[in-house]
Order: C-alpha cells, then structure tokens, then sequence
C-alpha cells in the first residue's frame, strides 16, 4: 500500500497527539483546548497563516504550494468535539473528564489532518494553495454553519472542501463514497398536545391527552409508509413521549419530540409538512390542540457529481482501485459538513475504522492503525487536485 515514507514516520507521534486529545474532551463550542493546541501545532509547522476564533471557536491554517500558478484553494476540513458521554472503553488514553468523551472519533480527525498539514507544510510538493479547516461543534450546534457564516470561504478564497469520517465497520484500508446524496438531512420537532385535565374516573368530562398523543405517535407512523414516494427515504423517529404523573389524573398536556432524517430537499419540506398535518388533524379529531416546533438541525450531506472523483482517485492511489466502494449506500444520520458543500462543490469520504464498537457508543476508540492512512489519502488528494 502506498502509504509515503515521510507520513509512516508520523505515525507514533500523531498517534500521541490523538491519545492527547481523547483524553481531553471538550463538547460543541467550548473546545478550547484543542483548538489552542491545534493552531500552536500550525504555527510550528510552518504554516503561511494560521487564524483562529473562526465561527467562534474553529481554526484554519493556510499553507501555501511550492508553486502557485494555478490559483487554486481547496479546504480540508476535520471535526475537533466530543460527546456527553462516559467513556467504557477501558484504554489507557480514556477521557479524563467524566460525562465527556471523544465517542465519534474526532480527536482521530483532528490528528490526522493534523499530521497531513505538517507533511504538506514540510514538501509543499503542490500547485496552490491548502487550507486545512479545524471545526468546533459538529455534534448538533452547527459548527459548520458558523465557520461558513463567518466568511471563511471568502476569506481565504476556498473553492473546493473535503471531508473525512471513520467507520466502524468499514474494514481497515477501505474508503467508501458516493457521489450525491450520502448522509441525511437532520430534523428535530417537538408536539405539544394541549387537551383538558381531569379526574381519571370522569374521562368524559376530560380530552385525555395521553390517547390523542397516542394516535399521532401510530399516524405518524404512516407519512413514511403511505405518503412518501417508497422509491424515496425519509425517517420519522418519536423518542420521547411525556404525559402525565398519577394513576387517576388525567394530563392536561402531552409532549412528543422526535426526529426526521431524509436524502432530498422536496422530501424533507414535504414530511415537514405531513407531520404539521398530522399532528393538528389528529388532535383536532379529538377535541385537542397539538402544535408542532420544527428544527431544521442539518441539510443533505450532498457530493458535487464532478469533485467525488478527486477524492475516489486519492483513495484508490492509497489503498487500491478494489478497496474503494464508490457507489456506497447513503446513510440516515447527519453530518454538518453539509453547510460547508452547500458553500462550496467537494466530497466527504469514510475512512474504514474495522470492526469497533460503533461511533456514539460508550466503549468506542478511533482506531490508531488507520491514521497513516487517512494522512495518506490527504496528501494524495492535495498533491493530485494541485499537481504541480
Ligand atoms: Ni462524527
């Protein structure tokens, strides 16, 4: 495989600086730590320029090509934070900061972007420009989006942005993609049902709540199974489900949160409305009010049809035409990344972790194999997409 020599001699030291980071985790924004560590790291390898408090905590470091005539930039882009989790894991590098825990792996992005832009900034063996992008709050407050909406791609005149997740799973120098649709857009909605409270024993004086609830919970059910096209995808998942406090008191109230994951944007705002539909009609059937708050969390994690093949190249001359699955099925979580390819064409990649506990699970470790490979495919993709 041809992992080059200079980025195998990394391998210890990113491997410390991963251990580093994954045993201090910090959540969303407040990553501090690891962003100071990281833009330290930048300036002592060199880099052109290296700003931080992007989109408040996010940090990019530009580094300049042996030669630039060809006027190009692109982004790489790692996530830095954590999950509110208590790590299992039992390894010796474990979070040391109970409730908080590196259980998606981005401590090993951090790290091996890391390490590609100390080898990148040491041969500068491109045409262009590299600006590796360190973001703050993938898990769920959009850190993408203020990294975007702080002017980042303007700023330093980006014109293509890569991604990379590890996958559990995925055996160990495998890489897989898609061109389009590869993870879901990411919806969060809460129904407040409002009926009228009573004696448990004089239900016909009262609008039991918890029974209106109830039936929005089964026809919700039916937006997926008979309104959506069933050569689309769409996921309507209730999670929660709150009512009530005695044996013999009718709830006043009833709260129903949930979440919508789909693969397009005309099914998204089409479940979106389906389930206002629902939630109103049913209550409505029955005397009560239900009024539905939706959140838009993430879009469709969308690969531009003309960048993928960048990214499919750089892996393939990593690990091999055959351990590349460049037609992979989509998957119906999120990604925040999302923001950034809405801003500008690129392509997000997983990276094959092996078979690990899954991401979000209390036992999960990023796999330390993996990063010369993960260095690998972005120096590859640097040193093709700016061949100088
Ligand atoms: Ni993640």
């Amino acid at each position: 495989m041809p992992i080059v020599n200079r980025i195998a001699a990394l391998h210890d030291e990113v491997t410390a600086w991963r251990r580093d980071l994954h045993e201090h985790p910090e959540l969303q924004f407040d990553v501090h730590r690891t962003a100071g560590i990281v833009a330290d790291k930048l300036k002592e390898f060199g880099c052109d320029e290296v700003v931080t408090g992007i989109g408040r905590t996010g940090v990019v470091g530009i580094i300049k090509g042996a030669k630039s005539s060809s006027g190009k930039v692109i982004g790489l882009r790692a996530d830095m934070d954590a999950l509110p989790l208590t790590e299992m894991s039992g390894k010796p590098h474990a979070s040391k900061i109970p409730g908080k825990m590196h259980a998606c792996g981005h401590d090993g992005h951090t790290a091996m972007l890391l390490g590609a832009a100390k080898y990148l900034a040491e041969t500068r063996n491109f045409d262009g420009t590299v600006a590796v992008i360190f973001q703050p709050a993938e898990e769920g407050e959009k850190g993408g989006q203020a990294m975007v909406d702080d002017g980042m791609m303007e700023r330093f005149g980006i014109q293509e942005v890569y991604g990379m997740h590890n996958a559990p799973g995925l055996p160990v120098g495998a890489f897989a993609l898609r061109p389009g649709p590869l993870l879901a857009a990411v919806d969060n909605f809460t129904i407040h049902v409002e009926g009228k409270g009573g004696h448990a024993a004089k239900p016909h004086l009262a609008i039991d709540t918890v029974l209106v609830a109830s039936h929005i919970v089964t026809a919700a059910q039916s937006i997926v199974a008979r309104n959506v096209n069933p050569l689309e995808n769409a996921v309507v998942s209730i999670c929660a489900f709150n009512a009530g406090f005695a044996n013999n008191v009718i709830p006043q109230t009833a709260e129903l949160r949930g979440t919508v994951r789909t693969l397009s944007a005309e099914v998204r705002a089409f479940v979106e409305k389906r389930l206002r539909e629902v939630a109103e009609g049913t209550a409505a059937l029955f005397g009560a009010k239900a009024t539905l708050t939706y959140e838009h969390v993430v879009p469709v994690t969308v690969n531009d049809e003309a960048k993928t093949p960048f990214a499919v190249e750089a892996a393939a001359a990593v690990v091999g035409e055959a351990s590349v699955d460049r037609d992979a099925t989509p998957v119906m979580g999120g990604e925040d990344f999302s923001y950034m390819l809405n801003a500008r064409p690129g392509a997000f990649i997983f990276i094959g972790q092996g078979d690990t506990a899954s991401v979000h699970h209390p036992a999960y470790d990023f796999n330390d194999e993996i990063i010369p490979i993960g260095m690998s495919y972005w120096a590859k993709l640097v040193e093709s997409r700016l061949a100088a």
